[in-house]
């Protein structure tokens, strides 16, 4: 089994030979992920040699639309989902708004809707909104003392009233990354879709959505080494239920109908390189191999990933759980964790010890990361929030001991 080649992924990303950022340790990465030298590429091409209206016939033109058209039939590909199933907005936030007025004009007075405490707003606010039409809104709680949703929670909730369930594959908080699979063949079962916010999860690899059996799946590709933009792939048969919400004429162009605001056309075209960094890290790792299916050079990639952040998480864990003084929020061991850590510190607020170690140049957030309402459900001052460290494949062993060295100094 390969192992993550450290130098060779790092060296795809220009902000580790970046002379400002010499010795600064990135752990804010569930907020934005450095981007790869593919993606830079891309767009610097496409403002010097395509930047103008894509899809005319005249050459600069018609290259533009082809980039573009590449990209979704890239990442389709790498998703496992069919090209029409994947539509480009400006971010997951403003996916799922669109998303919410279609369903809005779809649902009835008294259909059921449910949507976690667990969520980012934006995979809850969107949903919480319907009720304004009669929709009722029931809300799958996460346990209060470990922050986790559990299988339980959702059964007690099903039944032939809902039509629509919506949580996430990974928490920006918690961490844990969901059995999706059993929960969306359970939601099938009762007749409803299942709409599954991938955001937190993307920036550690891209999944097999069709394996994971959602309907929606969304996530922000400005958290996986690519530009801002949200992707979100649907399946037809939902395309075809909702409502157009894009221009009348619009209403028969599967990738229009639920992305109103228009592309951004140049971060269309650097999604390729995106799919560009994927497909390196494969063949690097793995060897070239043209007929393998793209979406298991995916699982390949993710588990390579996976490998890498859970031996550097452990370490982390180890240190924080040691600590008196530490509320972990989520669990300590790895298995099914992403790198992605929320603390409390007794008798400590999380601004000022994220800006204590902004002092030993370590980027970590702090806050209430949009969870508003895990906030509430586990006791923490919404205003207030936690401290949250995030990593992922291309930090370094090196990095991780200097936050548990600043850390030692700070808590
Ligand atoms: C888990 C999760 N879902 C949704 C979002 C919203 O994504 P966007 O910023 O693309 O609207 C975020 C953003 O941080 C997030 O972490």
């Amino acid at each position: 089994m390969a192992t993550l080649d450290l130098g060779f992924v790092r060296s795809q990303f220009p902000a580790f030979s970046e002379p400002s950022l010499e010795g600064f340790a990135h752990f804010e990465n569930a907020g934005g992920s450095y981007a790869c030298q593919q993606v830079i590429d891309i767009l610097d091409h496409y403002y010097r040699q395509t930047k103008l209206q894509p899809y005319y016939s005249f050459q600069p033109s018609s290259k533009a639309g082809q980039q573009m058209d590449m990209a979704r039939n890239r990442m389709a590909q790498w998703l496992h989902v069919d090209t029409d199933e994947v539509h480009f907005g400006p971010s997951t936030s403003q996916n799922t708004y669109v998303l919410g007025q279609a369903l809005r004009q779809h649902l009835q007075a008294g259909d059921e809707v449910i949507i976690t405490n667990q969520d980012h707003e934006a995979n809850i606010g969107a949903w919480r909104r319907l009720a304004e039409s009669g929709v009722v809104v029931r809300e799958w709680q996460v346990d209060p003392v470990t922050a986790e949703l559990t299988t339980s929670g959702l059964e007690a909730l099903l039944s032939e009233r809902t039509k629509v369930v919506a949580f996430t594959h990974c928490s920006n908080i918690v961490g844990s990354i969901h059995p999706v699979r059993e929960w969306t063949d359970m939601i099938h079962a009762a007749g409803a879709i299942a709409i599954v916010d991938g955001v937190a999860f993307g920036g550690h690899g891209l999944p097999d959505v069709d394996a994971l059996g959602a309907d929606i799946y969304l996530f922000s590709l400005y958290k996986v080494y690519g530009p801002h933009l949200g992707v979100m792939t649907m399946r037809k048969a939902v395309n075809e239920m909702l409502p157009n919400q894009g221009h009348f004429f619009n209403a028969g162009n599967t990738t229009a109908r639920f992305t109103p605001a228009g592309p951004d056309h140049a971060q269309i075209a650097a999604v390729n390189g995106v799919i560009d960094y994927f497909e390196t890290v494969y063949e690097h790792h793995f060897g070239a191999d043209d007929n393998l299916p793209l979406h298991q050079k995916g699982a390949a990639v993710l588990k390579l990933f996976r490998q890498a952040e859970q031996s550097n998480l452990q370490p982390l864990l180890d240190f924080l759980a040691s600590k008196s003084n530490v509320t972990i929020i989520g669990k300590t061991d790895v298995t099914e964790r992403a790198p992605t850590v929320a603390v409390v510190v007794e008798g400590r607020k999380p601004d000022e010890l994220a800006a204590a170690l902004a002092a030993k140049k370590i980027g970590v957030a702090n806050g209430n990361c949009y969870a508003y309402h895990l906030m509430q459900a586990v006791g923490i001052e919404p205003d207030e929030g936690v401290l949250r460290m995030s990593f992922v494949h291309y930090t370094s062993m090196e990095e991780i001991k200097q936050l548990i060295a600043a850390l030692d100094s700070v808590v």
